[in-house]
């Protein structure tokens, strides 16, 4: 019987060795724990009274050196910050995973190299302006405002929980993934580096446009630095440097103009606008399917409703940005 207080809470909790096992497998493990508890001190509990193989990443038990990522229940999260109680009460169990997008080098330990591989690839440092090279033997001052203007990414403590959340990701390995690209946000807009378009250029084909704008990373993300928003930012400052010249940016920008001038989407005409005919050409069987299915996607729709207040809603997200 549990202790007055406690919780008898079942962990249901991968367990993987590459090198022994053929498939991974979950085990199960069951402690009485007060609601409060981290889930990651009810992993070194299992591990201590239990079974001394289980094999985790951890430090700090502080939500500050970002070691202990996993998946509690199906979401991307910190151990030592997740309680067990609202686990067990909305999901009768707590299921354990490593982190996904990282391939695992046993149980709950992951391979972070192509984590930090896509982060080395952006250039995480200040880049040198020959024209306005940076005061030697001095330190470089900026405003409280130029400071603000990235306040969110150093809070990041490279957990990789917004990695593990990514579908970009685990659709294409080469994505930079949701960090890296807020990273690469704090070097865009600061004062200092001397390298903002290059870095935008060089992002652009494919890299910025892969992300879906799911905000899955954001949700992920236990320090709230945003990285779905600060995605946003660089996708409309490296269509103000380049214009429209990716699949990804001629689409966004193409959603934009149907939504103001009609209130709804115009999808045959999204297409024409995203890609040339040649380009479409691949993807005719995938229509015609489509169009078998929704013939009334040939038809270009009639504007909504009240469509001159969706244009307001423009003129004012127009007039809130900054200049
Ligand atoms: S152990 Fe350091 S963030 Fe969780």
């Amino acid at each position: 019987m549990a202790v007055a207080g406690t919780l008898t809470i079942p962990f249901d909790v991968y367990r993987f060795d590459p090198t022994k096992d053929k498939e991974p497998r979950y085990v199960r493990y069951t402690l009485d724990l007060a609601p409060h508890t981290p889930v990651l001190t009810a992993l070194l509990r299992i591990r201590s009274e239990i079974d001394p193989g289980l094999t985790l990443r951890y430090s700090c038990r502080s939500a500050i050196c970002g070691s202990c990522s996993m998946v509690v229940n199906s979401k991307s999260r910190l151990a030592c910050q997740t309680p067990v109680g609202p686990e067990f009460e909305r999901h009768g169990r707590v299921v354990i995973d490593p982190m996904r997008n990282l391939p695992v080098l046993r149980d709950l330990v992951v391979d972070m190299g192509s984590f930090w591989g896509n982060y080395r690839k952006l250039e995480p440092h200040l880049i040198g302006d020959p024209d306005h090279p940076l005061p030697k033997g001095e330190p470089s001052k900026m405003t409280p405002q130029q400071v603000d203007a990235f306040r969110e990414t150093p809070r990041c403590i490279a957990c990789a929980a917004c990695y593990s959340a990514c579908p970009a990701v685990e659709a294409d390995p080469e994505f930079p993934g949701p960090m890296s690209l807020a990273k690469l946000f704090r070097f865009v807009v600061d004062p200092r580096d001397g390298a903002a378009q290059q870095r935008l250029l060089k992002i652009q084909p494919g890299g910025l446009w892969l992300c879906l704008r799911c905000h899955l990373c954001t949700e992920a993300c236990p320090k709230d630095v945003q990285p779905s928003e600060r995605i946003r930012d660089l996708k409309e400052m490296a269509i103000a440097v380049q214009g429209a010249t990716e699949h990804g940016s001629k689409h966004a920008l193409g959603f934009k103009e149907n939504i103001r001038q009609r209130g709804q989407l115009n999808e045959a005409k999204l297409i024409r606008q995203t890609y040339t005919p040649l380009e479409a050409l691949p993807l005719l069987p995938q229509a015609a399917r489509l169009i078998r299915k929704k013939p009334e996607l040939l038809k270009s729709p009639r504007p909504i409703e009240g469509v001159e207040e969706v244009e307001k809603l423009y003129e004012l997200l127009d007039e809130e940005k900054p200049t």
